[in-house]
Order: C-alpha cells, then sequence, then structure tokens
C-alpha cells in the first residue's frame, strides 16, 4: 500500500510521479480511474465496498440523443428547459453532446443496453423524444457498476482501498497535495497526489424521505469546503416525485420511466389530477410534478398513488423487472394495484463548483459527478441526465489531472478549516437533523420554515460521527442558500416567494459563509496556477 505520513516539506504539488487520488467509486469516480490509469497511477479510496453509493441504485437510464428522429440540440432544448433559467450553457451542451459517446463507450467496457446495438429507446419526463437508455429494464445503475466495478478492480494502474474514510483534503501554500484518511479499524494516514478527484455524491440523507442509500452524506462537498473550495446552488435539492411511500430508508424508486410507460397519478379520491389541463402533467418536469403531488398529499391527508391498472399486466412486469420486485415486497402488484407513493430528495444540483474540466477553486482540487455543480443540470435536472454528466467529467477531468497546471479558475477561495469536533449526541440526532431539513428546506420553503430549522440544527452540535458532520455543515448552507435566493425557480419552491424573480437570474456561489453571483453563461475568471 502506498499510505505514508504526509510531509509538509515535500513540493507534492502536481509532481509527475504521484499518484492521482480518486475518492469515491460511483459512476463518474471509476471512469475518471479508469482514464486516469492508462496514463498514471491511481489511488482509488472508497468509504465502503467500491461500487457502492448512488449510482449502483439509478433506475432511470442514461440520455443520448442516438434516436433516427432525435438531436442533441433537442437534448440541449430539454435540459435548458428543465433548468429554469440556470443552467450553464456551455456545461449542458457538452453534457448532451456527450450522449452518443457515453453509451458507447460503456459498451466497449461491457456494458448490455436492452435492445443490443443500437439499445432501445424509453421516454422519461420531460424529454421531447425517447432517448433514454437502460439496462435490465430498470436496473441501469447496476449494469453499469458491474462493469465499471470489474474493470477497475483488474486495472494494474489502480491501487484500490476500500473501507477507508477520507476524513481531509490537505493544502498546502494555497494547492491541494493530498488526503488524510482513517480506516475501518480507526488507524489515520495520509497519502500525496498530484490531484485529488473528489467523487461522493450527494447529500440525500440530509432528509428523511430520500432515495439515496446512507452513504449519501455530502462527504467530499464538506471536504471541499473545509479546504477552502467554493460551493454553488446549495439550495438546489430535487425531489423525485414517486418515491414508494413506505417505512424505510432510503425510499425505494418509482422510475420515472414509469409514468413514461403510460402509468397516471391519482389522488385518494381516485381522481387523475395531472392530466395536462392545468399546465402540469404526468411528464411535466420533475419539480412541477413533485410539487403537486406534494401538495395535493397535504391536503387531502393521504398519499397520492400511480395507476398502471389500465396497461398490460405481463409487460408491466417484464419491462420494470426490478420494480415490480420491490412493490411485490411490500404486499404490492406493480400492474394491479394502486402504488402509493411520495416526494423524496434525489439529487443535488448543488455541491463543489466546478469548471467543466472538474476544476474546484482550489489548485489541484477536482471534483466530479453529484458531488460537483458545473451548473449543466441548472435549476432543476432533466432525467438522466445524471450519469450522463458524471461519465462527461471523468473523462474530462481525467484529462485535466494529467496536463501541466498552468491556470487556474480564479473563483474564491476559503480559508482552510478542522472538521466539527465529535461528541456525545442524543440517539435521534439523525431523525431531528432530518426532520428540520424537511420542514425548512423540503418541497415547499419559506423564509420563516428555513429560519425555525436554522434554530433547530443549530442544537444538534456536537455530531456524533464524520457523516453527520458533513451532512451538519451541509444542511447549514443548504438552508442559508434557500433562504438567500429569495424567489421560486425550478426545485427551489418558497410559498412566501412563489415566482420567479429576473434578479435572480443568476447561480450563487458560497465560500466561507459568504455568497457571491455567478452569472449564466460567462466563463469562469482564469488565474495563474503557479
Ligand atoms: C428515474 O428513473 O426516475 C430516475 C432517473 C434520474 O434520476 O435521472
Amino acid at each position: 500500500m502506498r499510505l505514508r505520513q504526509s510531509n509538509n516539506n515535500s513540493a507534492g504539488v502536481g509532481t509527475p510521479d504521484e499518484p492521482v487520488l480518486v475518492c469515491g467509486s460511483g459512476i463518474a469516480g471509476c471512469l475518471a480511474a479508469l482514464r486516469i490509469a492508462s496514463r498514471s497511477p491511481v489511488v482509488m479510496v472508497t468509504k465502503r465496498a467500491l461500487g457502492g453509493g448512488s449510482t449502483l441504485h439509478a433506475q432511470g437510464g442514461i440520455a443520448a440523443a442516438i434516436g433516427p428522429a432525435d438531436s442533441v440540440e433537442a437534448h440541449l432544448r430539454d435540459t435548458i428547459a428543465a433548468g429554469a433559467g440556470l443552467c450553464d450553457h456551455d456545461a449542458a451542451e457538452a453534457v448532451c453532446a456527450h450522449g452518443p459517446a457515453c453509451v458507447r463507450d460503456l459498451m466497449e467496457l461491457g456494458v448490455l443496453f436492452d435492445g443490443g446495438d443500437p439499445p432501445a429507446l424509453g421516454l422519461e419526463a420531460a424529454h421531447g423524444a425517447p432517448r433514454i437508455v437502460h439496462v435490465d429494464g430498470d436496473a441501469t445503475g447496476r449494469g453499469v457498476m458491474a462493469a465499471l466495478t470489474a474493470a477497475v478492480r483488474a486495472h494494474a494502474n489502480i491501487e484500490l482501498l476500500e473501507g477507508m474514510t477520507v476524513g481531509a483534503v490537505t493544502r498546502l501554500d494555497g494547492v491541494a497535495t493530498g488526503v488524510e484518511c482513517i480506516d475501518g479499524a480507526g488507524r489515520r494516514c495520509s497519502m500525496n497526489g498530484r490531484a485529488v478527484v473528489l467523487a461522493t455524491g450527494g447529500i440525500g440523507q440530509l432528509f428523511p424521505f430520500t432515495t439515496n442509500p446512507a452513504d449519501a452524506t455530502g462527504d467530499g462537498i464538506a471536504l471541499a469546503a473545509r479546504a477552502g473550495a467554493a460551493l454553488a446552488d446549495m439550495e438546489m435539492v430535487q425531489f423525485h416525485p414517486t418515491a414508494l411511500a413506505v417505512d424505510s430508508s432510503p425510499l425505494p424508486l418509482i422510475s420515472e420511466a414509469v409514468r413514461g410507460a403510460g402509468a397516471v397519478l391519482r389522488d385518494a379520491t381516485g381522481v387523475r389530477f395531472l392530466d395536462g389541463s392545468d399546465g402540469v402533467s404526468e411528464l411535466s418536469p420533475r419539480d412541477q410534478v413533485a410539487r403537486a403531488i406534494y401538495r395535493r398529499t397535504l391536503e387531502s391527508g393521504a398519499p397520492v398513488s400511480l395507476d398502471l391498472r389500465h396497461l398490460d399486466g405481463d409487460e408491466v412486469r417484464a419491462r420494470f423487472p426490478g420494480i415490480s420486485a420491490i412493490c411485490r415486497e411490500n404486499g404490492l402488484d406493480l400492474a394491479r394495484d394502486l402504488i402509493p407513493i411520495t416526494p423524496a430528495a434525489h439529487y443535488f444540483m448543488g455541491g463543489v463548483l466546478t469548471d467543466t474540466r472538474g476544476r474546484s477553486s482550489v489548485p489541484g482540487l477536482f471534483a466530479i459527478g453529484e458531488c460537483a455543480s458545473t451548473g449543466a443540470h441548472g435549476a432543476n435536472r432533466l432525467a438522466s441526465n445524471s450519469l450522463l454528466e458524471g461519465a462527461l467529467m471523468a473523462e474530462l477531468a481525467a484529462e485535466e489531472t494529467l496536463r501541466p497546471r498552468d491556470a487556474w479558475p480564479a473563483w474564491p477561495v476559503g480559508t482552510a478549516r478542522e472538521p466539527l469536533a465529535l461528541g456525545p449526541a442524543a440517539p435521534d440526532w439523525r431523525d431531528r437533523l432530518g426532520t428540520a431539513m424537511w420542514s425548512g428546506a423540503g418541497v415547499e420553503r419559506s423564509r420563516s420554515d428555513l429560519a425555525e430549522a436554522s434554530r433547530r440544527i443549530a442544537t444538534l452540535v456536537p455530531p456524533p460521527d464524520a457523516e453527520a458532520a458533513n451532512l451538519l455543515e451541509l444542511g447549514e448552507v443548504v438552508l442559508e442558500a434557500a433562504a438567500h435566493r429569495d424567489e421560486s425557480r425550478g426545485a427551489h419552491f418558497r410559498l412566501d416567494r412563489p415566482s420567479a424573480d429576473p434578479a435572480f437570474a443568476h447561480r450563487i456561489g458560497w465560500c466561507d459563509g459568504t455568497p457571491f453571483d455567478l452569472p449564466v453563461g460567462t466563463l469562469a475568471p482564469i488565474r495563474s496556477a503557479a
């Protein structure tokens, strides 16, 4: 193993003899590691087993404009429309343009998409054409991760450290030089690297209702913030409209593809309430559908259901085998029963502010995948664009980690900080955090609820463990950012400011607790990295 004590006198700054350190092992982390490893040694650190995390759970697939009547321009139009005025055009365009190559690259790595070559294309909400490829109907993440983890394990140039938690990104003279880690037995160690790539996923575990696995505790975002990196779009939490309303954590997802295949939504009285007559239909952008379901559930006091009973039962079960099995485990027949659903935290458009090469504001520190905020998704991610963005950013960041570091984005850099001190905490600590976040920064928000949630989470110090400390730090920023954006836009809906305000038609960055504007459509300012 390449572990060693950190050497504060070491140059260690982008020196080509150092490995690239990749933290996290979903689609972004694995693809980045594989791309870098063809030219440089990689050390890959993952806090549980290789290939855990959110990618594994992805049911919905990968959007790619490969249909005969489709185009990258049409995909881009849908992406930008969903993003509610906050998409970074260049980032969104790069993501959409990468769709066909992403599918081809994954096929080369052994991923078997449904329908073969060319793959079959499904329809999902807010897409103007069928353009989603899947694996085994509703198990895309599992199919992708099986291929990627096999390739990572087989690669001689990737040193894999599983069960290893990153406690800090080390910084020397303002440059990221490596990471400090702690293994399962509590042993601490440090590693230097020519670059640090964070690919650690989102923050779903901040909320009691989430489709994200237990790993989604925002570790990379908190680590980057403590190393002084700027964050962005921290108010932009996407709530998926249709998680199965059962008593479990995470909540099982009922993919948007189910509505794409014809499922309709009914309220507790059986009324189909999203038929498009008042501008919102079952296939409207996900923020609109989630809010309509949330409101109807609140008003009627009973869950909304998905109804597939008018569809061919055998076809439904064959097309969605994983979701059918989940329903069966919960005593439901996907094709014949009304399926109770609830909105749940699903994806974070916010995260570490990066450019389209994965560069954060701290030289040497990269972020890719859900822990990064490139602006590609704007205020509301279009379905099945996230694995695609993770794959693209893995390619671009991999290339950049190996280039000489001559210039770097000139966004604000904050002071490097220690993590919050841990201590004995109330046994219901997580419940209290989740309840405060859901009532303050859930599907509907208001200034007063946000302030109340901030007051409640301020009482949760000390946190019991490192993941809790990361969640607490990020929860504070999410609440602050949601109060700062004094309007409604995309996934961020403020009951007390229900309309969009042109004065907020820009992204918002955060550094050391201070907001700064990120005008949409301008390139990151560049400074010398020397
Ligand atoms: C889904 O299958 O509904 C989720 C897909 C996604 O989040 O992109």
